[in-house]
């Protein structure tokens, strides 16, 4: 059964080959100021640098600068970024780049006209915005975080060894996302099964919650067998349009909330993930993979009419002459095999995790309890430690 809910999204999506060209049509609604936000240079490399550069001038617009936006973009950068668009006046952030990128811009809006420490005020204390916003348009160039069209921002605080997402509401979504597969294809291999990861474990830790018949669980078994079978075809073929643009839509959809609507929702991947991330500066996607295996065999016996269904609705797993623990198990196995086959980080050793990490590890993980079972902190230490002893 679906629970009651809301749902609106105000996000514009010009999607496709010839999406870039849309910027002519959005760039009229903001003012002449425009921040344009972009991370270490692949834009450069691409040419997509020159390409916008271009059209902003075109239209008339200045355009102002903030390179150098990293990958799990720091508080020390959000400062910086909201003193440059605040300083100049700033009418749109135009954010061109992966999902850091995305997320970097997000927080700038809300953050430069913020009179207090905005770390504090939007991160930690997670309270409402109420100051100017300054608007976000964004073109994608990697596929994995869906922040293109949802209200995410995650910000890194190293120095107080934490990671956290900010979910902000509609008003502070990208205003349009120009989203053309053929921009993802120069992504490094690493980077790019990565964020497949990233897309499946959104999907997951929506799906493994719940037992109810609801049409929200059916839609990401659509999109996960859509992933899955592009995902095989582009780590073959990274250029293989149909495969990439598959995936771009997949990843939009499998976080703009749509596919939590009526349901409950897990994100402890997340959550562990997240804190990973505050320890190691590790990829996000990996600090996924290297964390999903250990915690779906721990919480299987929990959900396993989920697992089950799981198993042969997305694995195809014959069920015939199968316990209900088998067929989980085989849906889990199956798992396991595509993920090795796509490359992923499977042990938390490999992203520089040590045994002495755990406990803190766990201890700044966010303990959430939409999933089949609340975990506590040393179920969590024992997650993590069956990945570190993870064997291929
Ligand atoms: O910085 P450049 O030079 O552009 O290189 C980037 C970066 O090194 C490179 N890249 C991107 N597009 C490229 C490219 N290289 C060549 N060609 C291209 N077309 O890829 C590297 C990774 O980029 P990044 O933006 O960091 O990756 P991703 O999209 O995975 O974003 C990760 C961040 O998003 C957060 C993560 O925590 C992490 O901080 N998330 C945001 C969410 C949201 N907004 O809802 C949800 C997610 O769960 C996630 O937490
Ligand atoms: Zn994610």
């Amino acid at each position: 059964m679906l629970g009651n809910f809301s749902y609106s999204n105000p996000t514009k999506i010009y999607f496709g080959e010839d999406s870039l060209k849309f910027l002519n049509e959005e760039l009229p609604k903001y003012g002449k100021n425009i921040l344009l936000v972009y991370g270490g240079g692949s834009i450069k490399t691409t040419g997509l640098y020159d390409e916008i550069i271009k059209i902003l001038r075109d239209k008339g617009k200045d355009v102002f600068e903030d390179a150098g936006v990293m990958p799990n973009p720091t508080v020390e950068k959000l400062y910086e970024g909201c003193i440059r668009a605040k300083d100049n006046d700033i009418n749109l952030i135009l954010a061109v780049g992966g999902g850091s990128v995305c997320d970097y811009a997000k927080a700038v809006s809300v953050s430069a006209y913020c009179e207090e420490d905005p770390w504090e005020k939007y991160y930690l204390r997670m309270e409402g915005v109420d100051n100017k916003i300054i608007p976000v348009g964004c073109i994608l160039t990697m596929v994995g975080t869906g922040s293109e069209m949802n209200g995410g921002s995650v910000i890194t605080n190293y120095a107080s060894k934490q990671k956290i997402c900010r979910v902000f509401g509609e008003n502070v979504f990208p205003k349009f996302s120009i989203l053309n597969p053929v921009f993802t294809y120069t992504v490094p291999q690493y980077q790019m099964v990565a964020g497949f990861f990233d897309i499946m474990s959104h999907i997951l830790e929506q799906y493994f919650s719940g037992e109810d018949d609801n049409t929200s669980d059916y839609i990401m078994e659509g999109l996960l067998k859509s992933l899955i079978h592009s995902s095989t075809i582009a780590i073959k073929n990274p250029t293989d349009y149909e495969a990439r643009s598959n995936i771009m839509w997949t990843a939009t959809w499998a976080l703009n909330t749509l596919v939590a609507k009526g349901k409950s929702t897990d994100w402890m991947v997340h959550m562990i993930g997240q804190s990973i991330g505050g320890y190691t500066d590790a990829t996000h996607g990996m600090t996924l993979s290297v964390i999903s295996l250990p915690y779906y065999r721990f919480i299987m016996p929990y959900g396993l009419q989920k697992f089950k269904r799981y198993a042969i609705n997305v694995w195809d797993v014959k069920p015939e002459g199968k316990t209900d623990e088998q067929i989980a198990e085989e849906g889990l196995d199956q798992m396991e095999s595509y993920m090795k086959e796509l490359g992923l980080v499977m042990s938390a050793q490999d992203l520089g995790i040590k045994e002495n990490m755990l406990d803190g590890i766990a201890s700044s993980s966010f303990i959430l309890e939409g999933g089949y079972k609340a975990i506590s902190h040393k179920e969590i230490v024992k997650i993590l430690k069956d990945s570190m002893h993870y064997s291929q």
